[in-house]
């Protein structure tokens, strides 16, 4: 079974590259999410910030990481503090990580319960020249939350005013986008976790199975193979479900003829998978099906040969965009008359991106103007979907980016040949 978790070691080799890029005489703080409520005493369950992770492997709620790397004393350059446990929580909640623990955890040797942050952080803040705050700045994000780092950032920014502030977040942002060799090999379990679900469901869609059926094969799987499970919500869409990008439903029962799309993937030791199959509900794809489906894996094949080193992410989806076009005109879902009124007509059928960074969070961190670069891990998603025909069809893998030739599929245990779909279908 592979190690879930991470050694410190990874840890301290992440802060460390982490310091080398602060400005001198810096301090950064990191907090984890809050516990975001429901109603009434309702709570969805705890998800680390994954930056709070990244840097010191800690999955518990209520913990702050400071970062003082020119502090005058050795114990105040990396300092965690950790949430207070009391003989109620341990009934309650069970047990939280003790000095011992965390230091064992993080490598980190200075630890303090979170209730002495303010005291300590004020004392050290002001000898700093700057302060670096967690601000969120993915492509896609979109928060509406006042999170606990906005918390601290609203105090800290009241309590310091004349400090310098800079953004810690674009720093990670280039660090997380480049895996180890140790969380490559987590992915890649993630990914053969999701095979194995993979396989199960393929013995078992037929006419007549439910959708939220199909997402229970695969949580089975999952979850006795040690992942915590999904690592996103998953999508099990049939018949022209499978046109909606973000449907998540899964209520509808799969009839005779249809295809099923399964956007789906397990987490491994925080890490994600992110897989997509569409499959014949009746084992066999109609003509139409296989050509539409041959087509998108086609594209899928030679939009993987493009992520190398160098490959700036605005031409990637340019060629990816003229592989498609050519796909949809032989599919004669476009005319080339069509294409020459507007090379981007291919984005009826194909609106959504073909790859994004994959880690620690699905869409993971990496900054997308950028060239590409050896051990960034991508997805490759193209899709082609036609709400007239009642189908869409994706094809999503998994692929680390090498110095040298091309990408490394961690999906290619999966199966995704049409025939070989339907011989494991009618095995
Ligand atoms: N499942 C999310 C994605 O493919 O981007
Ligand atoms: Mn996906
Ligand atoms: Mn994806």
């Amino acid at each position: 079974m592979q190690k879930i978790r991470l050694s410190q070691s990874v840890f301290e080799f992440n802060r460390k590259r982490f310091a080398q890029q602060l400005k001198p005489n810096s301090i950064a703080v990191f907090n984890s999410n809050d516990i975001y409520p429901i109603s009434a005493d309702s709570t969805h369950p705890f998800e680390q910030h994954r930056d709070i992770f990244y840097l010191t492997g800690i999955n518990q709620e209520e913990t702050i990481l400071l970062l003082y790397p020119n502090a005058a004393h050795p114990a105040h350059r990396e300092i965690v503090f950790v949430r207070k446990t009391n003989p109620q929580i341990a009934v309650w909640e069970g047990h939280k990580l003790t000095p011992k623990e965390t230091t064992q955890i993080s490598g980190i040797k200075t630890v303090y319960w979170v209730d002495e942050f303010e005291r300590v952080f004020m004392e050290l803040a002001r000898h700093t020249e700057y302060i670096y705050i967690n601000t969120n700045e993915h492509y896609r994000a979109k928060v509406e939350t006042e999170t606990r780092e906005d918390r601290f950032i609203k105090w800290c920014k009241k309590l310091f005013p004349y400090q310098k502030y800079q953004k810690s977040n674009f720093i990670l942002q280039r660090l997380r986008s480049i895996k180890t060799a140790e969380e490559i090999s987590l992915m890649q379990h993630a990914c053969s976790i999701t095979e194995k679900g993979f396989r199960r469901v393929l013995g078992f869609v037929k006419p007549g199975v439910w959708e939220y059926e199909i997402q229970a094969e695969y949580a089975h799987e999952f979850l006795r193979n040690r992942s915590k499970g999904f690592a996103y919500t998953p999508i099990i869409a049939s018949g022209s479900n499978s046109n909606v990008l973000h449907y998540i439903e899964n209520n509808q029962q799969c009839l005779a003829g249809e295809l099923v799309l399964m956007d789906v993937g397990a987490e491994f030791g925080n890490y994600a998978s992110d897989m997509t199959r569409t499959i014949p509900v009746s084992g066999r794809f109609s003509t139409r099906q296989r050509a539409v489906y041959n087509a998108v894996l086609k594209v899928k094949n030679e939009a993987t040969k493009l992520l190398v080193p160098g490959t700036l992410w605005k031409s990637y989806q340019k060629e990816v965009g003229k592989l498609m076009t050519s796909a949809l005109i032989d599919l004669g879902l476009l005319t080339k008359k069509e294409v020459l009124q507007n090379a981007e007509a291919y984005k009826t059928y194909f609106m959504h991106g073909t790859s994004h960074h994959l880690g620690l969070d699905t869409h993971d961190y990496g900054l997308l103007d950028e060239p590409m670069q050896p051990n960034m891990v991508f997805t490759v998603e193209p899709g082609i979907y036609i709400p007239k025909e009642g189908f869409g069809i994706r094809l999503e893998d998994d692929v680390v980016v090498q110095a040298h030739g091309e990408p490394l599929n961690l999906m290619a245990n999966i199966p995704i040949d049409p025939r070989d779909i339907e011989e494991l279908m009618n095995a």
